[in-house]
């Protein structure tokens, strides 16, 4: 069942619940996110794995709201962490460090020590250099990291250059043709211990050629290394398939598994240890932020609906000019007329946009939500023009839950100090 519906009085309701009695109990903007739409998300993965030796990792990157990872730490994943502080999220959120896997290209020896002393399952190295520095910061602890390299299988993972790391010349991961070499190294390095290998080409991937390619290539790497006497118990494939923001059609997660499981059947590699780092798609489409109209403005070339969400609310239209869908909270009759407008934050910028030329039947005071706000919103949200973090709203079995309150500015700046 869809999350997202209005009910029989036309108004949008997130599994049974109205937005606009959450938007006039919390205020706006408020992002309200779906248990049920992340763990049916998680579902098209595990039925994916159904009898494999699989660990999703969700790569909380994209939503590191304490309750949405308890949420995935209760059904038994795993995290991708990128900062000493992520650590300290997941593990406060009840994430079993065995099951954390560390990526980043720029980890300082401070995480890595931090990481070390909480146990977590893997290092995905990105670098020699980083081999060489994990190595004596695990000598100095006396005992020895897990690692797996990340290697850059150099194809395309055709999504938006700013998004796509798995093509030579962008700063993630070691050459295919330099991984023998740096799990040779890896391998005499007294503080580390190989635990398996790594990849990730890109994010928001909405065909599966990639993923095959990539597939390919990193399988004829695995035999090359094991071939060498260097035993990968686990094999990373990372993350970064897409959703549907307007009219992508990306795989289902289970259908993509499919076909990339049996390329490993074929090589008689599918019972290895499998990781994923999935991130958007398991959280995507399980959010929205609800924000009210302030102002129409009738400009001369154009027309602007001024929202008081903006783009420190949700940044990825001012970022990567990213398309989210915006609807009315309160349906319009089929006959209302529509205006074109250019849906803006309050923030001062030409750049702080959520959406263009939308056609929208509003008045001032009415609300909207923006889709798609569960990936890569909150988490990559500021206090810019000091202006408060939103707050957040889990809904859980029909019941809502205020999990984030809503940043007072007195918090903003309480570690500041006058001179
Ligand atoms: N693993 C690694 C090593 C990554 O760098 C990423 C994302 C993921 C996993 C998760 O990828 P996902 O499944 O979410 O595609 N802020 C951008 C997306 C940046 C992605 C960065 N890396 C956006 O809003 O589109």
């Amino acid at each position: 069942a869809p999350s997202l519906a209005y009910d029989a009085n036309n108004q949008l309701c997130v599994d049974g619940v109205s937005v606009a009695d959450l938007a006039r109990e919390h205020g706006t903007p408020l992002f309200i996110y779906s248990k049920a739409t992340m763990l049916r998300a998680l579902q098209a993965y595990q039925q994916g794995f159904a009898g494999r030796n699989a660990l999703i990792c969700f790569a909380m990157k994209a939503n590191s709201t304490l309750a949405v990872l308890q949420v995935f730490a209760q059904a038994g994943c795993g995290f991708d962490i990128v900062s000493g502080g992520e650590l300290e999220r997941a593990l406060a959120a009840g994430a079993d460090p065995a099951r954390i896997i560390f990526s980043g290209v720029g980890k300082k020896r401070s995480e890595m020590r931090q990481a070390l002393q909480a146990g977590i399952g893997c290092f995905n190295v990105e670098s020699i250099n980083e081999l060489h520095v994990l190595n004596e910061v695990a000598v100095e602890l006396g005992c020895q990291a897990p690692i797996s390299i990340r290697v850059n299988p150099n194809v395309d993972a055709r999504t938006h250059p700013y998004i796509s790391t798995g093509l030579k010349g962008n700063k993630f991961g070691v050459a295919h043709e330099e991984a023998l070499g740096a799990y040779q190294l890896a391998a005499s390095l007294p503080g580390l211990q190989v635990v398996g290998i790594d990849c990730h080409i890109g994010s928001q991937i909405t065909q599966p050629g990639p993923y095959l390619d990539a597939m390919q290539r990193m399988l004829d790497l695995v035999q090359l290394i094991e071939s060498h006497g260097i035993p990968l118990p686990h094999f990373d494939f990372g993350g970064g398939l897409g959703i549907t923001y307007a009219d992508e059609t990306p795989p289902a997660a289970n259908d993509l598994w499919k076909e990339l499981l049996a390329e490993m059947d074929a090589r008689g590699m599918g019972d290895r240890q499998l990781l994923i780092e999935p991130g958007r798609s398991l959280v995507g489409n399980a959010g929205i932020c609800v924000a009210e109209v302030l102002f129409l403005k009738h400009a001369e070339a154009k027309n602007f609906c001024i929202v008081d969400a903006a783009m420190n609310d949700l940044p990825r239209p001012a970022m990567y000019e990213a398309y989210h869908q915006i609807v009315p909270v309160k349906q319009a009759q089929a006959d209302a007329a529509a205006t074109t407008y250019d849906v803006v934050g309050p923030v001062c910028e030409s750049g702080d946009w959520l959406g263009r030329d939308r056609a929208l039947s509003v008045q001032q005071g009415d609300l909207l939500a923006v889709l798609s706000a569960g990936a890569y919103c909150m988490s990559m949200s500021s206090t810019y023009n000091s202006r408060g973090r939103a707050a957040e709203v889990l809904i859980a079995d029909g019941k809502a839950h205020l999990v984030a309150e809503r940043e007072t500015v007195s918090a903003i700046y309480a570690r500041e100090r006058l001179l």
